[in-house]
């Protein structure tokens, strides 16, 4: 039980890597807050924790929406005191070429996958610091370290966030708050459903979602002393 007394708050709860971090977290102890778009998604999330004696609370928060944000933190916060861990995994992949990227597509990726960690991040970094503790954990991709073609949008968002989690952590570092990026290879996760079969052998190479789930766990628990920026995840 390494997260008994924690709060964690994950965005997209409801799915892949997000889903498989609250059960896990939940298992070690932590009272979970569930975040992402759909709230019937996560309360299924919320029942099968619970069904196990786990502790969740679920809030649709569109991470894109700062209104939304800043309400569902302050609701956190005044239900719960403390937020001790924030999970950044809500994210968008549409994966096209340069000639193939819309403005708008363009626009959307890094809404959802730069500005919405932002956002999040924005509103939690304050109630860390007061803290003067706390765990980031944002959930970057190995598209970072080695991009392939056809990828314009989702690795400009991408590598926009990792930039944004690279300087919060040297904000932060002196003030008692880890930030920690991780890079996952292809998981198998309902990301790819437009882009294969839910039966496709491809799927079998990919990394599975519990065991990025372990490496998030490692990366909030690690002491802001360690100095530890990022964790790269292989298949
Ligand atoms: N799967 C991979 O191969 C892979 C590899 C490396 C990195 N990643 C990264 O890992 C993260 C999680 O990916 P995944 O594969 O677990 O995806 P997923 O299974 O599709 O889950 C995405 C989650 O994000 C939520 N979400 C999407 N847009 C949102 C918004 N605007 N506001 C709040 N929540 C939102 C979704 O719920 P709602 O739709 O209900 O909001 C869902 O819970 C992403 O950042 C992705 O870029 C994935």
């Amino acid at each position: 039980m390494q997260l008994q007394n924690k709060t964690a708050l994950i965005t997209g709860a409801s799915s892949g890597i997000g889903k498989e971090t609250a059960l896990l977290f939940a298992k070690e102890g932590a009272l979970v807050v569930l975040t992402a778009r759909n709230i019937d998604k996560l309360k299924e999330v919320e029942n099968e924790i619970k069904n196990n004696n786990g502790k969740a609370e679920s809030y649709s928060m569109d991470i894109t929406d700062r209104n939304q944000v800043y309400t569902v933190i302050s609701q956190v916060i005044k239900d719960n005191g403390r937020i001790d861990i924030l999970v950044n995994s809500a994210g968008i992949v549409k994966w096209s070429s340069i000639e193939d990227t819309s403005y708008e597509d363009f626009d959307e990726q890094v809404k959802f996958n730069l500005t919405g960690s932002f956002n999040t991040i924005k509103e939690t970094a304050p109630i860390m610091i007061k803290q003067k503790s706390g765990n980031i954990v944002n959930i970057i991709t190995s598209t970072v370290k080695k991009t392939k073609s056809g990828r314009v949008a989702y690795a400009a968002s991408k590598y926009g966030q990792a930039g944004l989690s690279n300087a919060v952590h040297e904000d932060l570092k002196d003030k008692g708050i880890s930030v920690v990026a991780v890079y996952p290879s292809k998981t198998n996760t309902p990301i790819h459903d437009p882009y294969m079969s839910k039966d496709d052998p491809q799927r079998e190479k990919m990394l599975k979602p519990e065991k990025v789930a372990e490496v998030v766990l490692e990366a909030a628990l690690i002491p802001t002393e360690k100095d530890v920026k990022e964790l790269v995840v292989n298949p």
